[in-house]
């Protein structure tokens, strides 16, 4: 298959189907080998199509055995079928149904696409195109129909059998078989088709609806994992008391089951009434999930119960409208966990996401709209540009318009799409009617690429008592965009005064001003304040209000200033990370010159005033301590990027950091009580988080008593978040006692694989001289397999993405590494190969040496045959 010519998929090409597909009928019989699917599909021709037009069904290595129209076996004249197509030459006039039989082989579907096992289990992935890897299909989210699925396996191997929907009938099928019946009531897509087989341990609960019906609940895992899914379950519970009462909707079959498996390509799946995970999102004791790991599994629990309104009630109408419901969804569950936890904190957790992980992809060859307008491979469209920008145009439109506009288009919304297959414009019409607004101009976030950059400069005049804000945008070009319109932006600001609130003013012109944010509409507008006092210092983007990235030039002073007294809780840690950035750079140049990267004093000491105060809460004191990383630091320099130099600055402020708040960080340590019972609350999360991170910076300086203090507390954690966060200071550091914590910490986890994971993180994001090593000899330990998505992550995806000195060492190795491992998954998963290598995405912004040696790596991908579409796709763009 040579695959680079692979046509592009246009949303310009857009037109609906020929037929529709009210009702589809699966008989399922699981065997340990070949097993059969039978699907009844019912046909009707919409209104438009001609009598007799060619049915054309996707296929996806498929293996037809018999075919039959209303009944009757089909002659062989009558259709075609191959791999990837079934085409019904001349379809009756009237409704019919066609009668399809598929052999699949799932024991060897290393895709994880379609009916494939984990570990025994028989499970299903389908969004986007997997079902047409089950039966031939007309596989596209805007064909919905009522299924009913019977599925029938051996009694032993698979007690426990799973389908969308409630559940109608079960019962013995003789030979030591059983069978199930499940009917979902709600017409979908059958990318959120699911089924599950496998001898599997629940836990039960249940939920009253606000409307008084009781819905079953079951979280399905491995036997012997079933201590570890109270938590999640516990989510569940919480999330779909949060849909009611922030947004309304209540749920709406009789069950409601999710699965954990441990083979899984992705997150989750929001299949309706099925919720099939990945087990790293549901399983969780203090001893193998970390505060991060429970933070997790709650966001991706509240995200996928979230889309069974955003997302299976109301369905994309193709899939350039991705972001119709993942945007749309990834907002509803940050403002989930905003609510279950701390606002400032996961908004300041978010932006960082966004930044390390979507700024980059914005302003590389990987930049799309966060609605594409065509693509090769769809899965490689499952980006942060769709996901996390997708959910900043949502929180901006919120920001605009109020509340009470956002929270009536929500409404509108939910009334007028239910039951449809929508777009982008469907959407923005319910806010544009909600707040009697015209979004056309807002609606270019969702058509344009690329961050916006916006520049401000200021200027007070005392006589006039004026200040006056400038304010330029430019929208850079991106692949396939050189020209760019103006985008609608919030500014959400305060004016800080002397004593640190907020000033007044007497008015304000040269831009719309609604309460206390700036809506910038032109490349450039002059903001002037009336009847100010006295020069403030400007707090802008507050809460980070908008996608962009401000230029504001303020001076080391306003900025400690911003960092000690703004009022906006994001805006102190901003002007703190944005100090901290100033001095990574100037280290970084210092660096690439042989010179000394050098902390300023002043910023240090407002760092350790803020990290000391018990006032604080000590998760946000933590993100104070965390500086900018050398990824962000690379991508401010924007250019001739040498990742040692970047690392040697990185190192040299986190030193001056450990070294002149040693007495503040000691303090935090020792306050530590070791006998407080673990929760894994935000309130418990943000105090070990603090801890940690004092732990971390005072072993950054190397000092032996630093080290043996962490040393201690690998070995006396009783969680697995000091433990992890000990062990990875202890290896980064390169410490003596490294080596032995690892050795104690696989002997005692070895097997649990999730903990695993960590473990091999921790040694691929090394920063060391002998890390690609390791990383090598791993991928050889028997706790490791690359046709396990979760392993490979852990290991390769952690070593190209978390680990810049290694992964571009300058000899090319670590290129050669990663290139050589996508072109072995090309061949077995090549969803997880595209996804490693995205990580050659700023290959570009290398200094020469570097940049030849992972463009030739990028060269050997592109030469492999045969290549896959997913890899074909991204290592075309990524070299175009
Ligand atoms: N819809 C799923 C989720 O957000 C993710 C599916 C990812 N699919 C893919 N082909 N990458 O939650
Ligand atoms: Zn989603």
């Amino acid at each position: 298959m040579r695959t680079d010519t692979a046509p592009a998929v246009r949303l310009a090409d857009y037109a609906p189907t020929a037929y529709a597909i009210p009702t589809v009928a699966l008989d399922v019989r699981l065997a340990e080998t070949g097993t059969l699917v039978t699907a009844t599909i019912a046909f009707t021709r919409r209104d438009g199509t001609p009598a007799g037009a060619e049915l054309v069904l996707d296929g996806d290595e498929l293996d037809l055995v018999s075919a039959a129209l209303d009944g009757a076996p089909l002659a062989p004249d009558a259709f075609t079928a191959s791999a990837d197509r079934f085409v019904l030459k001349a379809p009756p006039a009237g409704p019919f149904a066609l009668t399809l039989t598929t052999r699949l082989d799932p024991a060897t579907n290393t895709k994880l696409m379609g009916l494939y096992r984990s570990s025994g289990t028989w499970c299903t992935q389908c969004e986007a195109e997997g079902f047409r890897r089950i039966t031939y299909f007309l596989d596209r989210p805007d064909v919905l129909s009522v299924y009913t699925v019977r599925m029938e396996a051996d009694r032993t191997a698979a007690p426990v059998l799973l389908a969308n929907g409630n559940p109608v009938e079960a019962g013995d099928a003789g030979d030591g078989r059983h069978f199930a019946v499940w009917h979902d009531p709600w017409p979908k897509p059958a990318y959120l088709f699911a089924l599950v087989a496998g001898d599997l341990a629940v836990l039960k609960d249940e939920f009253v609806t606000c409307s008084g019906r009781r819905v079953e609940l079951g979280v399905y895992v491995e036997h012997g994992n079933v201590a570890r899914v109270g938590y999640a379950m516990d989510a569940l519970k919480r999330s779909m008391r949060w849909d009611e009462e922030a947004f309304g909707r209540e749920y709406d079959l009789d069950v409601f089951n999710v699965v954990a498996v441990g083979d899984f390509n992705m997150g989750a799946m929001e299949n309706k009434g099925l919720n099939i995970f990945n087990d790293k999102y549901v399983l969780a004791d203090p001893d193998v999930a970390t505060d991060a790991d429970y933070a997790g599994i709650e966001a991706v629990i509240a995200h996928e119960y979230f889309h069974n309104w955003t997302g299976n009630r109301i369905t994309c109408r193709d899939w350039f409208q991705l972001c119709l419901k993942e945007g749309l969804t990834v907002f509803r569950d940050q403002e989930f966990s905003s609510d279950m936890r701390s606002r400032p904190v996961k908004r300041i957790a978010d932006v960082r996401t966004l930044r390390s992980h979507q700024f980059p992809e914005d302003g590389g060859p990987l930049a799309h709209p966060v609605r594409p307008e065509t693509y090769k491979e769809i899965n490689n469209f499952y980006t942060a540009t769709v996901y996390e920008k997708g959910a900043e145009v949502i929180r901006m439109l919120k920001t605009l318009i109020g509340d009470e506009a956002f929270r009536r288009g929500m409404d509108l919304y939910f009334e007028r799409h239910d039951g449809d297959a929508a777009t982008i414009e469907d959407f923005l019409a319910c806010f544009a009617e909600a707040a009697d607004e015209d979004l056309d101009a807002f609606a270019r976030w969702y058509r344009q690429a690329g961050t916006p950059t916006v520049d401000v400069a200021e200027h007070y005049d005392a006589a006039a008592r004026t200040y006056t804000l400038t304010l330029r945008q430019t929208v850079p070009p991106t692949p396939g965009q050189p020209d760019k319109l103006p985008h609608v932006i919030p500014v959400r600001f305060g004016l800080v005064g002397p004593n640190g609130g907020d000033m007044a003013h007497a008015g304000v012109s040269g831009a719309e001003v609604r309460g206390d944010v700036i809506v910038l509409t032109q490349p450039r507008h002059t903001v002037v304040f009336e009847g100010v006092a006295e020069r403030p210092v400007p707090s802008l983007f507050r809460g980070f209000s908008a996608p962009v990235k401000p230029n504001v030039g303020l001076s080391l002073s306003d900025l400690t200033f911003l960092m000690r007294h703004d009022g906006d809780a994001f805006n102190r840690w901003q002007a703190s990370s944005t100090l901290a950035m100033t001095m990574l750079v100037a280290g970084a140049h210092a660096a690439r010159r042989g010179g000394v990267p050098r902390a300023d004093a002043a910023y240090v000491d407002a760092l350790g005033e803020i990290v000391g105060d018990d006032r604080l809460d000590p998760a946000f004191r933590a993100l104070m301590l965390a500086v900018p990383g050398e990824n962000d630091v690379a991508r401010e320099l924007g250019d001739d990027v040498d990742p040692d130099a970047v690392a040697a600055s990185h190192r040299a402020l986190r030193v001056a950091i450990g070294t002149r708040l040693k007495p503040v960080l000691s303090t935090i340590l020792a306050a530590e009580d070791p006998a407080a019972p673990f929760a894994p609350d935000a309130a418990g999360a943000g105090r070990r988080a603090l801890v940690n991170a004092a732990g971390d910076l005072l072993a950054a300086t190397g000092e032996a008593a630093a080290l043996d203090r962490l040393a201690a507390r690998f070995s006396a954690a009783t969680n697995m978040t000091d433990r992890l966060a000990a062990l990875t200071s202890l290896v980064h550091r390169d410490a003596p006692q490294a080596d032995a914590a690892l050795a104690a910490f696989v002997e005692r986890f070895g097997g649990v694989p999730l903990a695993v994971d960590k473990w091999l993180a921790v040694q691929a994001t090394a920063p060391l001289g002998r890390t690609l090593d390791r990383v090598a000899a791993l991928t050889a330990h028997p706790a490791f397999s690359f046709r396990n998505p979760n392993r490979t992550r852990a290991l390769v995806g952690s070593f190209a993405t978390l680990n810049p000195t290694q992964f571009a060492r300058r000899d090319g190795a670590g290129f050669d590494f990663v290139a050589d491992v996508v072109r072995r998954l090309d061949d077995s998963n090549p969803q997880v190969a595209a996804r490693i290598l995205v990580a050659f995405r700023s290959w570009r912004s290398y200094e020469p040496e570097r940049r030849a040696r992972a463009e030739a790596a990028l060269r050997r991908i592109a030469a492999k045959r045969p290549l896959s579409r997913d890899v074909a796709d991204i290592v075309e763009r990524t070299l175009a």
